[in-house]
């Protein structure tokens, strides 16, 4: 089977957790750099990734890279890429572009001068001259960022966040992908309890019941890589029946979603029940105000509302304070807040220990941490997942942790090896950049 360069894209500081998700999969070869994660596989490698990827947006296959300071450049060395092997003759191919600090910014045109030399490199490999573009469709990306050109074929379709459990989108919903991260950030394992009273459509307890019973996120749904001729569809049934096999019926501890919008609990109850975990989690209508539980050692991880409309500010700092006030009698829980909100700390009472800058799609957050006192059942090793949070190779690990939820495929495989510098992701660099994007059919 044929091994391919493949990439996993992730949003801007969820990197090192998708290193980690791939890591915990048996992918030794992991280099990060921003929004993205740079691995090797095959085939099953593909069909697995897709499958079990949580906080990862896509995986693609890198069909190229090279220096393209000009057009000329450009049309040359993408016509020398393989694509025959890659598109069959009646591949629909159309191609995206993106372009960030490149001397080559006109994007359409970027788009136009690739798609034109890849029909050169197949006119000549398939021996025609035209292309109807009638069959399955292999979606192309030419990203060029600081004068380097990279080629890659989407293997994923629709983002990796659409998991096919949430047919009809709530107010303001968290991408399943950030939610899966934030828990996957936070201490919470499958032993301690997890309460979300902000649940909205119920994305995070619904993400944490996918980890805590090991069902793979993709289980639902289908990718563009399973349309194309060359990949073996065999695949995709065993990967999907080993994701099946490894499956766990319960949970260990309980996880709660309340909010105090009936609406929004009968439709997180209805995504929970289409994600197969409706079972999994206790749904209650309910104010901040009244949250009180005699469990301890849990965690609550939670995207509460963010006030981006003037004169929403008085309301949400009111929230605030009251999550102050209602969380303080959880003395040995972890609380892990995702708020857009800049005053946040100042209104609920307390600085957090640790701060992480995410985004909600387009908008800036900081991911608050409090990780409260550690689970007195907590198991040696319980700190790895820390390790999402630092560069990886900082964490060299020789066996699983046992918070980890196991690896479906066997093998575990320690340590990613990755550039120290390679794995510092500086947003503030990010922020400045210029990109342009577009699609060419
Ligand atoms: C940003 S949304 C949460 C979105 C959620 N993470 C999702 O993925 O759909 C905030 C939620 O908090 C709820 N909410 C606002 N104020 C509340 C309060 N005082 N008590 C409980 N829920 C509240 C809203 O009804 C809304 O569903």
């Amino acid at each position: 089977m044929p091994r391919f360069d493949l990439i996993a894209t992730s949003t801007f500081g969820l990197e090192n957790v998708v290193a980690r998700e791939l890591q915990q999969l048996g992918y030794a070869d992991c280099r990060v750099s921003d929004g993205r994660v740079c691995f090797t596989g095959d085939e099953a490698d593909i069909a697995r990734c897709n499958l079990w990827l949580r906080s990862a947006d896509r995986v693609l296959i890198r069909v190229g890279e090279f220096p393209a300071p000009d057009f000329g450049a450009l049309f040359d060395q993408t016509t020398a890429l393989p694509w025959a092997d890659l598109l069959p003759v009646d591949a629909k191919f159309p191609v995206k572009g993106r372009s960030v600090r490149s001397r080559l910014h006109a994007v359409p045109k970027v788009q136009g001068v690739t798609k034109k030399a890849i029909v050169e490199s197949l006119k000549k490999k398939h021996n025609r001259f035209r292309f109807d573009e009638s069959g399955a469709e292999y979606v192309i990306e030419v990203s060029l960022l600081k004068d380097i050109a990279t080629l890659t074929l989407d293997t994923t379709g629709d983002g990796l966040h659409k998991r096919g459990y949430r047919q009809v989108v709530g107010a303001a919903p968290l991408r399943e992908t950030m939610a899966a991260g934030l828990i996957q950030l936070s201490y919470w394992n499958s032993d301690r309890p997890l309460i979300d009273p902000f649940c909205g459509s119920g994305t995070i307890p619904i993400e944490a019941a996918l980890i805590g019973q090991n069902i793979a996120p993709g289980l639902q749904r289908s990718f563009a890589a399973e349309d194309w001729r060359w990949f073996d569809r065999a695949i995709w049934k065993n990967v999907r029946i080993e994701a099946r096999d490894v499956r766990k019926r319960d949970l260990p501890a309980p996880i709660m979603a309340y909010d105090h919008d009936p609406g929004a609990i009968r439709h997180s109850r209805r995504c929970a029940t289409d994600a197969g975990v409706g079972g999994s989690i206790r749904f209650n209508c309910q104010e901040v105000s009244e949250l009180k539980t005699p469990l301890e050692y849990g965690c609550i991880v939670t995207n509460p509302p963010y006030g981006e409309r003037l004169g929403d500010n008085e309301e949400v700092e009111a929230v605030y304070r009251v999550m102050g006030h209602s969380f303080a009698s959880l003395e040995t829980w972890g609380v892990y807040v995702l708020s857009a909100y800049r005053g946040f700390e100042n209104h609920f009472g307390r600085r957090a220990s640790r701060r992480r800058k995410l985004y909600n799609g387009r908008l800036e957050c900081q991911y608050y941490q409090y990780p409260g006192p550690r689970p007195p059942f907590a198991q040696a090793g319980a700190e790895h997942r820390d390790a999402a949070d630092k560069p990886l190779a900082n964490k060299p690990s020789t066996a699983p942790s046992p918070e980890a939820p196991p690896s479906p495929f066997g093998t575990f495989v320690a340590d990613c090896s990755t550039a120290a510098e390679a794995t510092t992701i500086d947003l503030n660099r990010f922020e400045g950049l210029t990109e342009r994007r577009g699609n060419v059919e």
